[in-house]
């Protein structure tokens, strides 16, 4: 029995009571009762079940990609159960807690190259936030104090803190902040599948690379301190050639400025890897990480810091230590110890790996699929990180007009076969430069079967064929 059920309520009841009392993120303030999405009661395995008994295959993690090992891991519940039941919360300023130390030790035994040193957060946001403070006590520390601006890319999205949506390109996610803070400059982003015709994708991430750094010296090195860069941008889904990501890494080091890469969607395994910079064999300077510690159980995320930064922050010199500011929740115990149990999973049930091998069938797949429908433009990502954008023109690459609403069309061609999948167009509304089509993602939980795979294939296939018309 539902729990509104149980105490009696409708469905028409909770509805009226979303509208009224529960604002919702990221939809107009009363868009509850008109576009209403399910309401979800119950979920086992990647499937969740809504109040009205029916069962959607859910491609999307729960939404936004933190449903990273399924639904109804009892052993994740039963974690977290003990631990509240044990000791539920000391705060890691004043105490240390167990789960809190082993689950940074088990993050630099997955984390790549010498990151090693975790600040824990309770989102992706703080995660983000406190990697921008972790780097102003670096360059302060180096007696640089004035390296304080920072670079972004557009496309990109960082979270809803000030500091996050003053790194966030779309204005969807910066304009409800204005003004924002100075000092964030945007350049663009590597999106090869809309690079300037007659250039190699090689031609066009070196041209990328060096945007980054003719804006460097333009603002002057002394004064950049940071880049906001995700290794895989998963908005629009666009994993770069490994070279504009090499690139990236020399310019930072020149110019000594911090790689803030964030992996709050991406990291702990959705690319087949347990980070994406992994597949690129380069190291970050920081990586933030949030939804797929815990799987979306229990809210976390971390600030993963590298050695090399950690020795310039503990440095005793004259200034001291450097010491950064953390939350209440930081640390949290009943949370660290959920970390620990998706760690177990994801390691016993080996996920990262079914989530490469099954990853590599969807993307293969889709290629093979677009290779022959008129209206495929692109298909990109790794592992469980699946993007298709759609174009009325392959040969131009013109993207469908926005009242078209082709994306949305697929969303309601896959939701009439119960699949529920994204269209970032109507997420992303409006990036800097480029002209964004319409992008079907995917971005399902670790724990798809081959089977289930099949079924997202099929529907996706079909739903884009219907909404396309061709
Ligand atoms: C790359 C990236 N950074 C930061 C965030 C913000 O995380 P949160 O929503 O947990 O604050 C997100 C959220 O989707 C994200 O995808």
């Amino acid at each position: 029995m539902t729990l509104s059920a149980m105490q009696g309520r409708s469905k028409e009841d909770l509805v009226d009571d979303a509208v009224r009392y529960l604002w919702r993120h990221g939809t107009p303030i009363t868009a509850t009762r008109k576009a209403q999405g399910p309401i979800a009661v119950s979920g086992s395995g990647i499937r969740i079940t809504d109040i009205d008994g029916n069962t959607y295959l859910d491609g999307l993690g729960g939404g936004s990609a933190a449903a990273t090992i399924g639904y109804g891991q009892q052993e994740v519940a039963d974690a977290v159960a003990q631990q509240l039941s044990k000791l539920h919360y000391a705060s890691v300023r004043t105490y240390l807690n167990e789960p809190a130390i082993e689950l940074a030790r088990r993050i630099a035994e997955v984390a790549p190259g010498d990151l090693a040193t975790s600040f824990f957060t309770s989102s992706g946001s703080e995660a983000v936030e406190t990697a921008a403070q972790i780097i102003k006590a670096y360059h302060k520390k180096k007696g640089q104090p004035e390296k304080s601006k920072v670079i972004y890319r557009t496309t990109g999205f960082h979270g809803v803190s000030l500091i996050a949506a003053s790194a966030s390109a779309s204005p969807d996610y910066r304009d409800w902040f204005q003004p924002l803070v100075p000092g964030f400059v945007e350049v663009p982003t590597c999106y090869t599948y809309r690079r300037p015709e007659g250039q190699s994708v090689e031609e066009y991430a070196a041209s990328c690379a060096q945007a980054i750094e003719d804006e460097i010296l333009r603002q002057g090195p002394e004064t950049v301190g940071a880049i906001f860069a995700e290794s895989i941008p998963a908005g629009l889904i666009l994993p770069p050639p490994a070279s504009y990501l090499k690139r990236l890494r020399e310019i930072c080091d020149q110019y000594d400025i911090v790689w803030l890469d964030d992996e709050v969607f991406i990291g702990f395994g959705r690319t087949g890897r347990y980070f994406g910079c992994e597949h690129y064999d380069v190291v970050p300077d920081i990586v933030t990480a949030s939804k797929g510690i815990t799987g979306g159980y229990v809210p976390l995320g971390a600030a993963i810091v590298s050695q090399s930064l950690m020795e310039v922050l503990v440095d005793d010199g004259a200034a001291g230590q450097a010491k950064v500011h953390g939350h209440t929740y930081s640390g949290h115990a009943g949370a660290c110890a959920a970390g620990l149990a998706v760690l177990d999973i994801l390691a016993r049930d080996r996920l990262v790996e079914n989530v490469a091998r099954l990853g590599d069938k969807m993307l293969s797949a889709f290629r093979e699929f677009g290779a022959e429908h008129p209206h495929v433009g692109d298909v990109r990502g790794k592992g469980f990180l699946i993007g298709i954008e759609l174009v009325e023109d392959k040969a131009t690459r013109k993207p469908f007009p926005a009242e078209a609403g082709i994306g949305r069309g697929v969303v309601a061609a896959a939701m009439k076969e119960k699949f529920m999948l994204r269209s970032a167009r109507d997420v992303v509304a409006q990036s800097g430069g480029f002209e964004i089509g319409d992008i079907i993602t995917l971005f399902p939980s670790f724990i798809a079967t081959e089977d289930e795979v099949d079924e997202m294939i099929r529907i996706t296939k079909q739903a884009i064929t219907e909404s396309c018309g061709a």
